[in-house]
């Protein structure tokens, strides 16, 4: 596994350890490396007495980026601002972002954009946006109606 990923892997294990999960006891971490590596933004989930109010590990991960960076008009036409994502869950069989934040990444990852999905013990398994969503509503059907 490349050292960048295992990385971010550890960054995403050690932010699901801040989760606040009162309501649910589910612990989600995130990674979200930059577009040249050079920065690892990591978010967890956090939860809320209404429900849904919480925040996903995938989107705090995602806005601090944002906040932190900002996006240039380069990285939003291109949809290059990030190289890939890391998500942890403490479950054996991967744990995918849910359809919000997916909406959310879409609006920043192509379809070949790399999510490894983990857990405490390694990564379980590598896929692409595409396959987490194959059709976005991302902005490009706003630029042609
Ligand atoms: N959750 C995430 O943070 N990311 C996911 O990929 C799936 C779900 C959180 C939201 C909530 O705090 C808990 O997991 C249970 O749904």
């Amino acid at each position: 596994m490349e050292k960048k990923v295992i990385q971010a892997y550890e960054k995403a294990k050690s932010a699901m350890n801040n989760a606040y999960t009162p309501y649910s006891g589910f612990n989600v971490g995130a990674a979200l490396v930059t577009a040249e590596g050079e920065r690892i933004y990591t978010g967890c989930n956090v939860e809320n007495a209404s429900y849904g109010a919480t925040i996903c590990a995938e989107r705090n991960a995602l806005l601090s980026a944002v906040a932190a960076e900002g996006v240039s008009v380069q990285q939003r036409e291109s949809r290059g601002k990030f190289s890939f994502l890391v998500v942890v869950a403490e479950t054996e069989d991967p744990t995918p972002p849910c359809a919000l934040c997916l909406q959310v990444l879409s609006e920043f990852c192509n379809a070949d954009f790399p999510v490894y999905l983990a857990n405490e013990r390694g990564i379980l398994k590598k896929v692409t946006f595409a396959e987490l969503l194959p059709f976005p509503f991302n902005g490009t059907q706003l630029q042609k109606h």
